[in-house]
């Protein structure tokens, strides 16, 4: 781990990228799809170079992609925080725990961010690193502007969410180093396999977590429409 003036919370990031992005439709995982001629997962890993707070990155791939990553992504783009390129796991969850695990116990906090979200400011990514200095866990996320329903497998809708108090979590989401692995542990242990976010395993631990509103344009390129919409991002971005 680089330590020095630029690394004063110790902090890893995470960055899970081994999806198999079936609901692209693409060949390709859409973490390596090309925005402006660069890949998804390289765009995502040089906002963390340039964050200031963060001194080592961990990328997870699929496993017949690790070579790739490191040549064509980290070698290409100079990205000299990458400690490690490791095979992912079944399950987003299985990803980030094997991240965690190659990251090693000498971090202080951890950030774990979805390799197929691009637009995430190294600015914020320092902003939520020296929130959770002081707060612990904190997750970026934006308030819901659409109306959220619960339907039976009819389509019924059967309950409509006071929208007031709903927020959309997103990544970045920083934690204790510790504290998160104790949470990836247990859930393997007692296997929870619900979990399609970090802060719910935490939640789970009673350790509280806060909230940081972060912007709308943070998209997490899951589907074509969401590649649309990235590509014209990309071009103001
Ligand atoms: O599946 P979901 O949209 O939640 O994926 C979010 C991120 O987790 C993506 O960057 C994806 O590549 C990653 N992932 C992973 N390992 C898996 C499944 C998803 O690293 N087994």
């Amino acid at each position: 781990m680089s330590e020095g003036e630029g690394c004063p919370y110790r902090a890893v990031a995470i960055i899970p990228a081994a999806g198999q992005g079936k609901r692209m439709g693409a060949e390709r995982p859409k973490q390596f799809l090309e925005l402006k001629g660069k890949s998804i997962l390289a765009v995502t890993l040089e906002a963390f170079e340039r964050a200031k707070g963060i001194c080592g990155i961990v990328v997870v791939v699929p496993a017949q992609e690790v070579a790739f990553c490191e040549e064509q992504i980290v070698k290409r783009f100079g990205l000299s925080k990458v400690v490690a390129v490791v095979p992912g796991g079944k399950r987003r969850q299985d990803s980030v725990r094997i991240g965690l695990e190659a990251a090693g116990s000498d971090y202080g906090l951890v950030a774990v961010h979805d390799g197929v979200r691009p637009f995430v400011n190294p600015e914020f990514i320092d902003k939520l690193l020296s929130e959770a200095a002081i707060k612990g866990a904190v997750v970026a996320a934006v308030p819901a502007t659409d109306t959220v329903k619960e339907v039976d497998q009819a389509g019924h809708i059967t309950k409509t969410y006071d929208r007031q108090k709903l927020w959309l979590a997103q990544t970045p989401q920083v934690f204790p180093y510790e504290v998160l692995l104790k949470a990836h542990q247990r859930a393997l242990r007692e296997g929870w396999d619900e979990a399609t976010d970090d802060a719910f395993l935490v939640e789970q631990m009673g350790v509280n977590v806060t909230l940081i509103e972060g912007s709308p344009l943070n998209i997490k390129v899951t589907t074509p429409s969401d590649l649309i919409l990235a590509r014209a991002i990309m071009e103001n971005w």
